[in-house]
């Protein structure tokens, strides 16, 4: 979800509606709401470029993270959206399992890793369920990109998915994630971004949009509407989607991530670029029964 220049200055105004939000359910109750992806995730190919829909995050900090990992290493891929990571991890020898509370973005990703060998699982579980699908420390790293963690509507709901996460780790396991540097974007305020550079793909030629709403009254509540105007044989249609964020700041993660029970988080980002990328560690003791921070 980053976008360059040129930038454009709107005047701060209240968002028209919510974005779209679902209720799941973790084994009957409802117990979280997730961003809707259903009519999202049809054009969500266009928010990469070529390179993107081959390499899959093009966080500088998260490639850094994942090349530190043994072959064979076991991944559990969050927020697999429509599957670039996954495809592309899964190519370079991992053993990478994907999960996404979207059914839509669920369906995108078997497709775009049907040609791997091996084909690596896609289940359909929101963050508090996994458990549900995974026995507690089974996987080397989980990976949660694409600022997807700013879903997280409130501080708490944050450290329980933080928890959730924890719990899939082996010990010594690493959770690496990438950020909005909502510093940044707060600063920069209410704005739109159009990429001064079209995408072509297919026949089509795609310029996108991004134009970022910040809530005057919660100031951590954030709007983003992401625009795809899509040409296709002289035709073009005009497709617009809202995403809910919550703009927290470092400190905020950081302490999160260690009530949650990880040590040594190290939050790095590359000059110039909007997102950072936070790596976490579970410690190396294994989860003990009364363990403080143990999940289910
Ligand atoms: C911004 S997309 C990122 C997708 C992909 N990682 C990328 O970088 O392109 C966020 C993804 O997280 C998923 N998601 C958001 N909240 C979730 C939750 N509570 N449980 C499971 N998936 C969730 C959404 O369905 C969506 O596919």
């Amino acid at each position: 979800m980053t976008a360059s220049s040129p930038k454009k200055s709107l005047p701060r105004r209240k968002p028209s509606s919510s974005p779209d939000v679902a209720q799941a359910t973790d084994g009957g109750a409802p117990t979280t709401e997730v961003p809707d992806y259903s009519r999202l995730s049809g054009d969500y190919h266009w928010m990469y470029d070529d390179v993107g829909l081959k390499l899959g995050t093009r966080t500088p900090g998260v490639r850094a993270a994942l090349r530190s990992l043994p072959p064979n290493a076991a991944v559990l891929d969050v927020a697999c959206g429509i599957g670039l990571d996954a495809r592309a991890l899964t190519n370079r020898g991992l053993r990478v399992s994907a999960v996404d509370a979207s059914a839509e973005m669920v369906a995108l990703t078997r497709s775009w890793v049907s040609g791997c060998d091996p084909v690596p699982p896609v289940l359909q579980s929101t963050w508090v369920g996994l458990h549900e699908h995974f026995a507690p420390q089974t996987f080397d790293a989980v990976l949660c990109t694409g600022n997807s963690i700013s879903h997280a509507r409130s501080s708490s709901e944050m450290s329980r998915w933080l928890r959730s996460f924890r719990s899939m780790l082996k010990p010594g396991g690493m959770l690496v994630l990438d950020v909005q540097d909502w510093d940044v974007i707060r600063n920069l305020g209410d704005r739109l971004v159009v990429d001064p550079h079209p995408l072509e793909r297919n026949d089509s030629m795609c310029r996108r949009s991004w134009t970022w709403t910040f809530s005057p009254v919660q100031k951590d509540q954030c709007r983003l509407d992401i625009g795809f105007e899509v040409t296709r044989d002289h035709k073009t249609t005009v497709s617009t989607h809202s995403v809910g964020l919550r703009a927290f700041d470092k400190p905020e993660l950081r302490s999160s991530t260690v009530s949650a029970g990880f040590r040594n988080p190290f939050l790095d980002r590359v000059p110039g670029d909007e997102m950072y990328t936070m790596v976490a560690y579970n410690p190396d003791e294994p989860h003990s029964p009364d363990d403080p921070h143990r999940i289910g």
